[in-house]
């Protein structure tokens, strides 16, 4: 284990009671991003000190709206309604907040500011994200890569009510908006050739 994965463990657990108490899939989601961000950060020379640190708090704003109902389809897919732009501001807002206290709880000291900044700042609409530099492009990055993999596509079939087929024929014509870095870019593409959803929109599926 290296030094970034240590902290990530000790992050991990603290914040772990906020994303299992989110969205229900806010726990998986952060896992699968934090892997995406350990290969972005070896791939683009990003910062893993900063990276996950941020890939871990990103969602835990979602634990302050836990009470409201399908609170995934609210909060999913930019463009799509019933999205809420009111709930994603907020959960910017105060996860930067719980962000600080939790660093601050766990004794972190490495690059704090940035890392909360990047918290309040991992999204815009998927057009209007505002950059810092490449750690939070990272960030973004490995959050918006969960949606093409195939826990990611199962989530959204089922909070829209659609066929897999459906949200990633929905996904090819997005994807290009989602991503900063040609490597996560890359990375997309690779992931949605797993899916089987894929290649039944491609014709190759009997
Ligand atoms: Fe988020
Ligand atoms: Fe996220």
């Amino acid at each position: 284990m290296n030094q970034a994965d240590g902290v990530s463990e000790k992050l991990l657990n603290a914040a772990t009671e906020y994303l299992k108490n989110g969205r229900w899939f806010d726990w998986i989601h952060t896992q699968i991003s934090l892997d995406f961000a350990r290969r972005l950060c070896a791939e683009v020379g990003a910062d893993p000190k900063v990276v996950l640190p941020a890939v871990i708090l990103h969602d835990i704003g979602y634990y302050f709206y836990s009470d409201i109902e399908n609170l995934e389809i609210l909060t999913t897919m930019p463009n799509i309604p019933p999205f809420s732009e009111d709930i994603k501001e907020g959960h910017l807002v105060k996860g930067a907040e719980l962000a600080r206290k939790i660093l601050n709880g766990v004794g972190y000291d490495y690059k704090v500011e940035e890392i909360v900044w990047i918290v309040r700042n991992h999204e815009g609409t998927d057009d209007r994200k505002r950059f810092l530099n490449i750690n939070q492009a990272v960030v973004s990055d490995a959050d918006s890569l969960f949606r093409v993999t195939d826990v990611g596509v199962r989530q959204a079939a089922e909070a829209y009510n659609l066929r897999e087929e459906e949200i990633v024929k929905k996904m090819l014509e997005l994807k290009d908006m989602w991503f900063i870095t040609n490597e996560a870019k890359a990375i997309a593409d690779e992931e949605l050739r797993k899916l089987r959803a894929y290649w039944i929109l491609e014709g190759f599926w009997r």
